[in-house]
């Protein structure tokens, strides 16, 4: 319809224009990265700086074939599953199906252990999660003889993540309704101008169950790109999501203006002022770089080897992360699968347009799905791989979505080791080696937010994994434009960044799944408690000190952790039946980062469905079917299906394959830096070996040397 072709009606994710951008994109290998020689200051080197770098594009990737047990689902695969189910009974009637993941079925982790290359791929089966007629069900689809088998996996409250047409289709559906139009127009807004957002609503008892709901709120594009900071406060619609009817308009904010447009478009072509304080920076690696993708997930770098895939849900998975010992030369398993399992991002404003905004983004919005393209020379440096991902619409069929995971050498400036010699000692000593790393990295943004998402190599065997948050904050109208007239500051739910808008206050939580296999898979989780002991009189002239105090986990409750500044503990995954030279068991531990606990009530209802956030760290026995923190249907869940709740059974873990679950959390009380678009606030926690090595792994790795870093100039002229 002519009508609906000029409102500009966004959803998440443009999915529409990016599957037909994709899919004509014409086929280039992303391995074809371009290698100049600058070994001398040849005119093929100054080149790269007059030159714009290749842009990575995508392949078509119809010809990709699976060579790993843990490769995903091909382009292939996915549209033979589909075929495989659309002939099955289930789907008869095929109006009224809607997939909500497509993904590989990995096979059983004994069997991917045993597996090696050059070995016969174990059967390839796909995983789907569909809805059929208001029904959901879990399938395993077998790709080579065609059997689909229905899985039981038991009652569970809740839906399962949204898909792409769910969201799109919900912003558009209020339309269809006279007096959602009649509002808007109410409230001063064009039709033309309007931008609405798909909101999960969610769980807040009876009245909200047994159907499929989500909420829609509205903002206003006059004037800027960045509708975000043009809230139509307070109105809100309850949408059926499978039928589409309109079930409740509630309009309490019509006294409060919509925010000027003015300031708030933050595009590089929309500043009046460009400032240019520091000059191009890119770094150089004059052989190319270090590391190969073999067989399109097969990451090798340094002593480090891995698979890596993109995914749906949860963005990237890593696994079989192993690396390489100095002394002996074996590779030596440290995880056997790691990814990010759940977010949880509870807003901190319990009025009527904000109570239910409690978002969590991976089980309810696909944290995969919402990873766009990665923009080269910005968010990846020059020489980085890109990965595309590969997924299934609604309909179950496949689209790719290009360079959504990139992989690439990065080099800070920051030192590996060092040590100098001061001249008392008449020695003539500096030792020093540049830390080089692996950055695996990929984007989501959803809706308003972005969340970097990176994991870090380091070849002295430790694993940095960081999240950075970007974008824009989710903002509330209203009608102060001064402080002045605000009499309880704290009773704003946030802070006033620009007239008429409040940032609101909220918190992120980003749970890991954290499968430690160190040395194989029979681990133990141990508490290294450092306790004050307190001297005898006339033992010391010191009154105190510390001990190391270990406590093995014997099960789950024992590794329920909350995090004490003054009762501090070291967290150590080790391998008890294998020992160091001198006896230590060899381990890795976590090391947790700046983090934010949730403070909301227990009973409350998001912390409910949230609870896997009630504990920094929790250490599962492996259970192949709990790999996602607030439960496999997250949407409109009950919390009856969370890490916590399995965590409850308090199960056997001393000496067993355990699973490590680790939050990182952030508290964000907006300021008006973050207006309109927040600076990169980060945080990470690192997995580092611990006696895992005889001693220092990295002291056999040269220091840089001037011949081997040429200075390439830049040109004058082309
Ligand atoms: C609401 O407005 C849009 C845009 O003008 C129009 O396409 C749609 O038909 C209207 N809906 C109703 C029910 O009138
Ligand atoms: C792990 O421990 C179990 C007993 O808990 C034992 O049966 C199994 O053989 C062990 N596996 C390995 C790989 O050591
Ligand atoms: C594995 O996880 C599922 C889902 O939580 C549960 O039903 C099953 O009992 C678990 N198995 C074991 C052995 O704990």
């Amino acid at each position: 319809m002519d009508s609906k072709n000029f409102i500009r009606f966004l959803s998440f994710t443009f999915i529409i224009t990016l599957l037909l951008l994709t899919l004509t994109n014409l086929p280039l290998t992303n391995k074809a990265i371009q290698q100049l020689d600058c070994t001398t200051n040849s005119p093929q080197c100054n080149r790269r700086f007059i030159k714009q770098p290749p842009k990575p594009t995508t392949r078509l990737h119809s010809s990709d074939v699976p060579h790993h047990p843990l490769d995903p689902l091909t382009l292939t695969e996915i549209t033979k599953t589909r075929s495989i189910l659309l002939s099955h009974a289930l789907f008869a009637n095929k109006n009224t199906y809607a997939l909500h993941s497509v993904v590989l079925e990995e096979p059983d982790k004994s069997v991917v252990l045993k597996w090696n290359h050059g070995n016969n791929l174990p059967a390839r089966k796909a995983s789907v999660i569909a809805r059929i007629n208001g029904e959901t069900h879990v399938l395993t689809v077998d790709l080579a003889t065609g059997v689909v088998t229905p899985l039981d996996v038991g009652y569970h409250s809740g839906y399962p993540t949204m898909t792409i047409e769910d969201m799109t289709s919900s912003t558009w559906a209020p339309l269809e309704n006279p007096d959602f139009n009649r509002t808007i127009m109410a409230r001063g807004i064009d039709l033309k101008d309007l931008a609405c957002l798909p909101i999960s609503l969610g769980w807040y008892g009876q009245k909200e169950e047994n159907r499929r709901l989500i909420k829609v709120q509205c903002y206003s594009m006059e004037g800027t790109a960045n509708f975000y900071m043009r809230p139509i406060e307070g109105l809100t619609v309850v949408l059926d999501m499978d039928t589409k009817q309109v079930i409740e308009i509630t309009d309490k904010g019509r006294n409060i203006p919509i925010p000027k447009a003015a300031g708030t478009d933050y595009r590089f072509s929309a500043q009046n002022k460009k400032i240019n304080l520091i000059n191009p920076i890119s770094l150089e690696q004059p052989k190319g770089p270090s590391f190969v993708v073999e067989n399109d997930h097969l990451v090798k770098w340094a002593n480090w080897e891995f698979h890596l895939k993109p995914d749906p849900r949860a963005g990237v998975v890593i696994s079989r992360a192993m690396v390489r010992d100095p002394n002996t030369g074996e590779k030596r398993n440290v995880m056997y699968k790691g990814f990010t399992s759940e977010l949880f991002v509870p807003y901190m404003d319990p009025s009527d347009a904000w109570y239910f905004k409690t978002y969590m983004d991976a089980g309810e919005y696909g944290f995969g799905l919402q990873a766009m393209p990665l923009d080269p020379l910005n968010d990846c440096p020059r020489n980085a791989y890109y990965m595309d991902g590969v997924f299934a619409a609604g309909d179950g069929t496949p689209y790719v979505r290009s360079n959504m995971v990139c992989v690439f050498e990065s080099y800070a400036g920051d030192i590996g080791w060092r040590h100098s010699e001061s001249p008392i000692t008449g020695l003539e000593i500096r030792e020093v080696r540049p830390k080089v790393t692996l950055v695996v990295r990929m984007a989501a943004s959803v809706a308003n937010y972005d969340y970097i998402v990176d994991w870090e190599f380091q070849t002295d065997g430790l694993i940095r994994v960081k999240v950075g948050l970007s974008g824009i904050l989710m903002v509330k109208g209203t009608s102060y434009v001064n402080m002045n007239q605000v009499n309880e500051p704290e009773n704003l739910h946030g802070t006033l960044l620009s007239e008429n808008v409040i940032g609101v206050i909220h918190d992120h939580y980003v749970t890991f799944y954290l499968d430690m296999d160190v040395d194989g898979h029979n681990n133990s989780f141990v508490k290294v408690n450092l306790k004050r002991e307190t001297t005898e009189s006339g033992e010391s002239p010191r009154l105190s000190y510390l001990k190391a105090v270990r406590n093995v986990a014997k099960t789950e409750k024992d590794a329920q952790v909350k995090f004490k500044l003054y009762d501090p503990s070291e967290y150590h995954i080790v391998n008890p039946s294998k020992l160091t030279r001198v006896g230590n068991p060899v381990g890795y531990k976590l090391v947790p980062g700046g983090t934010a606990a949730s403070l909301l009530d227990h009973d409350d209802p998001p912390q409910k469905r949230g609870a896997f956030t009630n504990n920094q760290i929790w250490v599962t026995p492996y259970n192949k079917s709990e790999e996602w923190a607030g439960g496999l249907f997250t949407y409109q869940s009950q919390g009856d299906d969370t890490l916590a709740v399995w965590s409850e059974r308090d199960r056997d873990i001393e000496n067993k394959d355990i699973v490590m679950w680790y939050t990182l959390g952030f508290h964000h009380v907006p300021c008006q830096e973050d207006f309109p678009i927040m600076p990169t606030v980060s945080s990470s926690f690192d997995l580092k070996p611990v006696n895992f090595y005889e001693s220092n792994p990295i002291l056999n790795i040269p220091p840089n040397v001037e011949q081997d870093l040429p200075v390439c100039s830049a040109a004058s002229s082309a």
